[in-house]
């Protein structure tokens, strides 16, 4: 009887185990991943191409932190060493032939310029990414500053 019982049990355990959770498969409209596939695991997305001769990039609009015009794989940035700060700090930048940072990277939340790279400007890449051949993962309308000036003062005209 109790062999039975434990056969019954395990066989139990095994068809919850196999069946598919039906919370994990929630019917959805489709996002950055398709609808519906929660549960699933897929292939991953390949690695969006590295820049390669790529030239620095006309900003957007004054504000846009610039893509980085260059491969930045395998650079270590850390609480010890910030490998960006090699080619781009103060110091560095005319030996490496590489931009500055801007003041801004020198301001505290105060206003105040200080001589190193504030704590906020650290950690480079939460503002700047690489340039790649990646496909946008939405749909964008976004306009550049001076397509808007544009229209702006072709409607005023008319
Ligand atoms: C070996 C030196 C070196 C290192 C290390 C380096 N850069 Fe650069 N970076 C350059 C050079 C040189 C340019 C200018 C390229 C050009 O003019 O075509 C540049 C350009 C840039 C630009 C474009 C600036 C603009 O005004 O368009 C950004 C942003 C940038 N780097 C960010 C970074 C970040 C973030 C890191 C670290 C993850 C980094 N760089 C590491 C040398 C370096
Ligand atoms: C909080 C967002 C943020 C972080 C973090 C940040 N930047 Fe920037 N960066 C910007 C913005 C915005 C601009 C353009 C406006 C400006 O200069 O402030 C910029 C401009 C630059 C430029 C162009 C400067 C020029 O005068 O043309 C370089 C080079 C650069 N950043 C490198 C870096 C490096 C290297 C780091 C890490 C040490 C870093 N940035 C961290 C937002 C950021």
């Amino acid at each position: 009887m109790k062999k039975l019982i434990a056969i019954l049990l395990t066989a139990s355990f095994a068809m919850v185990a196999t069946a598919e959770s039906p919370s994990l498969s929630p019917s959805a409209p489709d996002g950055l991943r398709e609808g519906g596939t929660l549960g699933k695991v897929g292939d991953a997305p390949p690695i969006a191409g590295d820049p390669r001769d790529v030239k620095r990039e006309v900003r957007n609009y004054p504000e846009q932190p610039p893509v980085i015009p260059h491969s930045i794989r395998g650079y270590q940035v850390d609480k010890r060493f910030n490998r960006c700060l090699e080619c781009h700090s103060r110091e560095s930048a005319p030996s490496a032939g590489a931009p500055m940072v801007s003041v801004t990277h020198f301001m505290d939340r105060n206003f105040q310029v200080r001589a190193e790279v504030t704590p906020g400007r650290y950690f480079c890449t939460q503002c700047h990414v690489p340039q790649t051949d990646a496909e946008a993962l939405v749909e964008s309308d976004f306009k550049p500053i001076d397509q808007v000036i544009r229209q702006g003062a072709r409607e005023d005209s008319q």
